[in-house]
């Protein structure tokens, strides 16, 4: 298992490209197998994440590869319906597979999705939406077994606007008889992306990016070219990392409106940002200082996964900030870590509370998850001496070259391969 090796105190400086997102690209090559033809998708991010579906895919009896950031699907061969326990561990994304295999073949028989560790991460409401629309969802041998003779349209009111169910009755309601309403439909950027693949493969879908979205099911669906959105929260990172590490940095083929939540409260922490039509631009050049109480929301909320790269940035402003988590009972898994680097939190609940101390100090810690894991690195960049990041996977199921970005830009930043002894 390889770790990332970094020596604090560098300054970042220069400009980067900002990869595809990985939040819309897992649901969009789901959705690659609704039309039984090709899907050519291009500004794929080269994740395990990403990795993990093509395997799903391929699993599934479609063709699936890479060239460069193109992913070709062709999915007129997919012969299964069902995904083996195995691969729908590896990521929690791959619950997405339930709504679109039960689009296109009427049954799917798949386990419990994995993912990050961030306390209990029901999928009810997937189940429940898809029995809505007219599917018998029954458990058999730890296999969720969905079936339906025929799917038919209808008005679902989500109690949460939850981005996967949002994703899995979308993909489902492709293949309904009539008109699916979803009501408090999530609202997130990645959404709005599903829907123009969607589109452009030939369904009548509309409201993406707002509370209502309409699907009319049947169209028969054809090929499709499709560009994928840039990466919000790898965005935010990069931007947390000059914000903790102090320097100037300009952030390319981005959609600044998507992020901006985050930009006023690192405005109010005192980076200096400036937007443009596809770049951010921002500068740190002295001590930041806290923020009034961050509280995680739906989109355009600030963005649970956005929480922990600013903990790692409010680790050292001066002053106190609060942090009020309201998506995932278990994101504070790094702040032990953090604390290890001489930051000072206290948790209570999903109540973060973060004194700002002058400096952290680089020491061993380890990544647990995707977002708490860069927050280490971002804390690591501003610390002074060394710092080694183990359970560096986490972070790479999220992140394009992490490391090669952020030496790009001056971080004293190593990738060591550490050797499993031999039994
Ligand atoms: C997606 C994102 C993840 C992000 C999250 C919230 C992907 C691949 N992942 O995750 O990065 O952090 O949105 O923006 O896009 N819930 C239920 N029952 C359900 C489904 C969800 O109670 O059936 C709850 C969850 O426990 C959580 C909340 O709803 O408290 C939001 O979860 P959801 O929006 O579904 O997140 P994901 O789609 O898993």
């Amino acid at each position: 298992m390889d770790t990332f090796v970094i020596g604090g105190g560098n300054r970042l400086y220069g400009t980067t490209r900002v990869q595809g997102a990985k939040n819309s690209v897992l649901p969009i090559l789901a959705a690659s197998i609704l039309n039984g033809g090709i899907s050519e998708i291009s500004n794929c991010p080269d994740l395990t994440d990403v990795t993990c579906t093509l395997r799903i895919l391929r699993h599934l009896g479609c063709e699936a590869y890479r060239d460069g950031d193109v992913i070709y699907v062709d999915s007129s061969g997919m012969n299964k319906n069902s995904i083996s326990d195995r691969l729908m561990r590896e990521m929690r994304s791959s619950i997405i597979f339930m709504g679109a295999i039960l689009a296109r073949t009427g049954s799917a028989i798949i386990s419990y999705p994995g993912g990050c560790n961030l306390g209990a991460r029901p999928i009810d409401l997937h189940l429940w939406a898809l029995r809505e629309l007219g599917a018998t969802i029954d458990e058999v041998g730890g296999y969720i077994v969905c079936k339906a003779d025929k799917l038919v349209g209808k008005d679902i009111y989500l109690s949460i606007p939850s981005v996967g169910a949002t994703e899995n009755i979308m993909l489902a309601a492709t293949a309904a008889q009539g008109t699916t309403r979803i009501h408090n439909a999530a609202r997130e950027p990645e959404i709005a992306d599903l829907q123009a693949y969607l589109r452009a493969a030939g369904t009548n879908v509309t409201g993406a990016g707002t509370s209502t979205i309409q699907i009319e099911g049947g169209s028969r669906l054809r090929d499709v070219k499709h560009r994928i959105i840039p990466d919000r929260i790898v965005t935010i990172t990069y931007m947390a990392a000059t914000a903790a590490a102090g320097g100037e940095v300009t952030i390319e083929g981005v959609e600044p409106q998507h992020i901006s939540a985050v930009t006023s409260v690192m405005r109010e922490a005192g980076c200096v940002i400036r937007e443009e039509r596809d770049r951010i631009h921002i500068r740190s050049d002295r001590r930041l200082r806290a923020v009034k109480p961050i509280r995680t929301m739906p989109y355009p909320g600030f963005p649970t996964d956005a929480q922990s790269p600013l903990m790692a940035v409010m680790c050292t402003a001066e002053g106190t900030s609060v942090f009020v988590e309201n998506i995932f009972e278990n994101r504070y898994r790094c702040a032990s870590e953090l604390m290890r680097m001489g930051a000072d939190i206290r948790i209570e609940g999903r109540v973060a509370v973060v004194c700002g101390v002058p400096k952290l100090y680089g020491t061993k810690v380890a990544a647990t998850e995707l977002r708490g894991g860069a927050a280490l690195v971002i804390a690591a960049l501003g610390a002074e001496g060394e710092s080694e990041v183990s359970g560096i996977e986490h972070i790479e199921r999220g992140y394009e070259k992490l490391d090669v970005v952020l030496k790009g830009l001056g971080a004293n930043i190593e990738r060591k391969t550490v050797s499993v002894p031999e039994e």
